[in-house]
């Protein structure tokens, strides 16, 4: 495989609530069912989101986003399904999922996500409120004052519910004024947020611009060092990887992920691609690891383009119908001598399996990726 350290390997350190038990382990919160169930036409049942939030535990995933229990009856029936269900099937390590519901900042969306999540052992609400200037105007028309007035009392009334562990988003962070931010930041600390999630919203920020926003947000903001940072990176430029790896260097411990990348607009920074991408850097992350079972990707993967109906492009990163064929001739004669040559992660690594030397992969549910035998004799570089 890619690391000679394997990092994703390492077991994850004991839940602490809202703490951190190991500077090196980065908490994956996954929300294909909230984020990702917005790419248009890519509803799912409710025992389809139960089946994915079965396999996303599986998976490993800390926090599973279940949905926005406020948008509609279904959505706050799957939430508090997957509460009931998938919040309290604890592991063979005494491992269990957080599962937290969406709301806007107001009472009845954080109500609404209360009495969904509050099934699970560990309930989360997630709550947010737009910060950019833009939004404020155009969007919300507040004041900045009416905003931070709104997410300190929301923050305090999911806490008053009897909620331990709140996350709260200034949406649109990464044109939202820094100052603000520092100061929306500092306030919901106070009233009991205690994971501070930096959304850029619509996917501009460079990855050096989202890492040094990340820095200034963890050099500036009082209170911080009590609380978990977090990052949610859409995809609009293509960047939402990168930023979301800058993000974890400049030190969230947090990363908010969707399977194949799916969500709003040109979606959100994908699970697989970001949690191999840590793997495969830790040389430069500083040994950062998640507790992903990297062998699950490629079944869960399956599963999400299945339910959703959004096919993958052929050469989607670590999933795709190409991301580990080899046509050249001269790639397959490498791969045929070393596969290191043109192959930085094993297939057996995401859950694929190798069915022949020059790296043909057979998947699961009858997924294959062809590499003929012939074609290698056409191209003269294998000789039996
Ligand atoms: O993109 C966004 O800002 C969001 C927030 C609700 C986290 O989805």
């Amino acid at each position: 495989s890619c690391c000679a350290s394997e990092p994703s390997l390492r077991r994850r350190p004991p839940y602490v609530p809202n703490r951190i038990a190991d500077p090196s382990y980065v908490r994956i919160f996954d929300t294909t069912l909230r984020d990702g169930e917005q790419s248009p036409g890519a509803s799912m049942t409710s025992k389809e989101k139960l089946d994915v939030a079965r396999q996303l535990a599986k998976l490993g995933v800390d926090i599973i986003e279940a949905g926005f229990p406020a948008a509609s009856k279904d959505d706050f029936e799957a939430v508090k399904a997957i509460a009931s269900e998938v919040g309290n099937a604890v592991d063979d390590d005494g491992y269990v999922p957080v599962i937290c519901g969406l709301s806007r900042c107001n009472e009845n969306d954080i109500r609404r996500a209360w009495e969904a999540v509050k099934y699970a052992k560990r309930p989360r609400i997630h709550t947010f409120i737009a910060t950019s200037a833009i939004h404020m105007e155009y969007k919300l028309r507040m004041s900045k004052e009416k905003v931070i007035d709104t997410a300190r009392s929301m923050v305090k009334f999911a806490r008053s519910l009897g909620c331990e562990d709140v996350e709260f988003s200034p949406e649109d962070a990464g044109r939202s004024d820094r100052e603000f931010l520092y100061e929306i930041l500092g306030e919901v600390i106070k009233a009991g947020a205690t994971t501070l999630n930096i959304p850029d919203t619509v996917g501009i920020n460079l990855p050096s611009e989202f890492g040094r926003l990340i820095a200034d947000i963890k050099a500036n903001t009082p209170g911080i060092e009590n609380v978990v940072i977090s990052t949610h990176c859409q995809n609009d430029l293509g960047l939402s990887t990168a930023n979301t790896i800058e993000g974890a260097r400049a030190g969230a411990r947090q990363l908010e992920v969707t399977i194949n990348g799916i969500g709003e607009r040109a979606g959100n920074a994908s699970l697989e691609e970001v949690v191999m991408a840590l793997r495969c850097g830790a040389h430069v992350t500083g040994n950062l690891y998640t507790g992903i079972n990297t062998k699950h990707i490629f079944l869960t993967s399956k599963m999400v383009e299945e339910y959703t109906g959004l096919q993958l492009q052929p050469h989607k990163a670590l999933v795709g119908a190409n991301a580990f064929a080899h046509e050249s001739g001269i790639h397959q004669d490498g791969m045929l001598k070393h596969k290191g040559t043109y192959e930085i992660i094993a297939p057996e690594d995401i859950g694929l399996e190798r069915t022949n030397e020059a790296g043909i992969v057979l998947g699961k549910l009858r997924y294959a990726i062809f590499v003929s035998l012939e074609h290698i004799y056409l191209h003269g570089s294998y000789t039996p």
